[in-house]
């Protein structure tokens, strides 16, 4: 007779290995009945055994107790987005760049499905899942360990011999059929029905309850491999897929080694003509460069890797009647015509709102109410109007004799003047903050996840506190008390309490989230950390926006000589330039900024670049480094000397840092006479000298 410890050893690898054929494989040897029976035997000895209970054991996928926020991790290398390719021009300059660059006439890629879901990242360390995580902005996202444990087809113990730290990307969706159910079971208890799998994959994988998400049909499918440690990656991305294979991931059937752009677009047709019988949601298909040392010679830009593209299949259009169009007020004030439509399902969902962008695109399309339209829906994207459908004489008859739509004269909301400036599309409401929709926008933008993240200020509670005039800026929201709120409709003490206390928590917050949660125009997430990043304080940030604010004898200079101290900022062109001087010497946004300081809202000060022997040091790393150290690593190791790291050789390069095959980089370097190390010379370099 075996102890309780060793029987529940054997259990638990019977059960993975069951899971494993079931979820993984797809070939199970095992009922359903003896799985249970299995399960049933393993649950009541870990509940006699308290002391046996593992967080990776099979029983542990039905999600243990709520939490009440997810916190932030920090991706080791970051989660980047893909390219896009749009038509079979733009796959094929795509790949010529790939192969002029790796200087080869022909390139291996691997033809994956993209899967319409959400990117996620496990983390093992030896063999054990540790942590799961979403994207989020690709650099911090939420951790959501304890959701991901409930996926089945999510091995909590890798097979075979594992390196001691690896994380592996993939994509968590929900199939079809699992959709299907969750559209029933939410019908029949009147709850909201989700509008597309990817949606309702999202909403499971951010519940805070894992029970929830556990009774979720949500699967799970590798693509990559992230950071590790103690590995030595093989020459091929399809090499290292198969590795995951053994280790114990699913990974997609449809994956294919190509070869050439030809080859590309066939896996293209291929995949296409089989979409509606795979079961589950894709949007096209993702085209990595094989080779895993070329990837390094191409790099990267603005989040994007060179050696990958994602090309997407074309979205899908259907027609509907137009009942009316209407006028929405956004955050900036600009008026966007919004069509409303007789309900039509398309790409996956009900659509019965749609954009028609502008005033400009409204009399080039010359849609008019009572026609019938042409909607096009693709995945997450806001749903538009096209175009008229005029099938005979009739119909453009009919057409002809309804009436124009024309610009309102004056805002929907507020009855503010609508001006439309010279050689501008967008109409905009000149009221300002002042105006009800404008100031709603504005704030609930400030609120938001990515900017100061308030939990529980809602839309509906924002325009509450605007409509009793409470709250007439976002310096008012922390002036707000618990009994003020415990007030107001659909409010108690409770959760008045609970918003007090995320206002209060808000303040620790940083300059970046801060620049973005002010909501100027064109400074999105990325322009904000540019700008945090290359002024540090608020106080630079205004220094510059003063000396850069035009005076009449700028009207003389040409565009690029305009705003030279926010140009210098990577990225920022004229607009961003313009709208940010513009917004930063503006006397009501200072006057609102001032406030908010005053009211606590802080940030940790800059931290100062590291100083040390590659100070002001500009080096440029190219093919692949001993050891296996990756780029990020030695990045970080030349940063923290005070060197600076750049993506291509020029005549301001101080260093190449050439590895393992380095390519045109390097014979640039050499036609430069830029001097030329390898990690030896590095490693002496940094040496602190004898
Ligand atoms: S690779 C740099 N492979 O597409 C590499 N992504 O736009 C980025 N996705 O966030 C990821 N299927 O959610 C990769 N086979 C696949 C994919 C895939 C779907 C999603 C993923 C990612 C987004 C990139």
């Amino acid at each position: 007779m075996s102890t309780p410890a060793a029987r529940a050893e054997v259990l638990r690898a019977q059960l993975d290995e069951h899971n494993h054929r079931y979820y993984v494989l797809d070939d199970p040897s095992i009922s359903d009945a003896e799985y249970d029976r299995l399960f049933a035997e393993l649950q009541a000895i870990e509940t006699a055994h308290p002391e046996l209970l593992r967080p990776d054991s099979p029983t542990q996928r039905v999600g243990g107790a709520p939490l009440r926020e997810f916190a932030e991790v920090r991706h080791r290398l970051p989660m980047q987005s893909l390219r896009k390719c749009n038509d079979e021009d733009e796959l094929r300059d795509f790949d010529r760049r790939v192969c002029e660059t790796l200087a080869i006439s022909e390139a291996g890629y691997t033809g994956e499905p993209k899967l319409d879901g959400l990117a996620v990242s496990l983390i093992y360390e030896q063999g054990r899942l540790i942590r799961g995580a979403t994207r989020g902005d690709g650099e911090t996202g939420e951790d959501i360990t304890e959701n991901l444990r409930t996926i089945r087809s999510i091995p909590l113990q890798l097979r075979g011999a594992v390196p001691p730290l690896l994380e592996v990307r993939g994509e968590v969706y929900l199939p079809w059929d699992g959709f299907r159910r969750m559209v029933e079971e939410a019908t029949a208890r009147g709850e909201k029905v989700p509008v597309n799998p990817r949606n309702a994959a999202a909403g499971s994988l951010r519940q805070l309850d894992p029970r929830i998400t556990a009774q979720r049909p949500l699967a799970f499918t590798a693509y990559a491999v992230g950071y590790s440690e103690g590995w030595q990656a093989p020459r091929l991305h399809s090499e290292a897929l198969e590795q995951l294979r053994v280790w114990g991931f699913p990974v997609s059937r449809l994956v294919e080694r190509l070869v050439g752009v030809e080859g590309c677009l066939r896996y293209f047709e291929k995949i296409g003509a089989r979409r509606a019988q795979l079961g589950f949601d894709i949007d096209g298909v993702v085209f990595k460069l094989d080779d895993l040392a070329g990837r390094e010679e191409l790099g990267s830009v603005t989040r994007e890797p060179r050696w990958a593209c994602a090309y997407k299949f074309a979205a899908e259009e259907a027609e509907t009647l137009l009942e009316k169009v209407e006028f929405q007020v956004g955050r900036t004030g600009a008026l966007t015509p919004v069509a409303r439509l007789k309900p039509v399902f398309v790409g996956g969902a009900t659509v019965s709102n749609a954009t028609l962008h502008n005033m400009d695109e409204v009399e080039r399309k010359d849609v008019r109410v009572g026609d019938t339209v042409i909607v096009r829906r693709a995945g997450d994207v806001i749903p538009e109007v096209l175009g008229v459908r005029l099938p005979d004489e009739a119909a453009r008859l009919a057409h002809e004799a309804r009436p124009r739509i024309e610009l309102v004269p004056a805002c929907p909301v507020c009855g503010g003047k609508v001006e439309r400036v010279e050689g501008e599309v967008i109409a905009r409401c000149t009221n300002g903050l002042s105006c009800r929709a404008q100031l709603h926008g504005a704030l609930i933008h400030f609120v938001g996840r990515k900017a100061m993240d308030i939990e529980g200020l809602g839309e509906k509670l924002l325009a509450q506190l605007i409509d009793t005039g409470r709250v007439a800026s976002a310096a008012d929201i922390y002036t707000l008390t618990v009994e003020e709120l415990a007030g107001l409709e659909r409010m108690g003490e409770k959760s008045a309490a609970n918003v007090v206390e995320a206002i209060a928590r808000s303040k620790q917050s940083s300059f970046q989230r801060f620049l973005f949660a002010l909501g100027c125009p064109q400074i999105g997430e990325t322009t904000a950390r540019d700008l945090a990043r290359h002024f540090g304080s608020l106080e630079a940030l205004y220094a510059a926006a003063a000396a850069d604010a035009p005076t009449e004898h700028d009207a003389a200079l040409k565009d690029k000589d305009r705003f030279p101290l926010l140009r210098a900022v990577p990225d920022v062109g004229p607009t961003v330039a313009a709208h940010a001087v513009h917004f930063f010497t503006e006397p009501r946004n200072r006057a609102v900024i001032a406030a908010l300081v005053a009211a606590g809202i802080e940030w940790p000060a800059p931290k100062a670049a590291a100083q040390g022997v590659l100070t002001g040091k500009t080096l440029v790393i190219t093919g692949s480094l001993p050891g296996g150290v990756s780029r990020e690593q030695a990045t970080a190791l030349i940063e923290a000397q005070g060197g600076k790291v750049s993506g291509s050789v020029s005549k301001n390069t101080d260093f190449v840092l050439a590895g393992e095959a380095a390519g045109s980089k390097l014979a640039k370097a050499e036609k430069l006479g830029v001097p030329v190390l390898d990690w030896a010379a590095l490693q002496r370099l940094l040496e602190p000298a004898a």
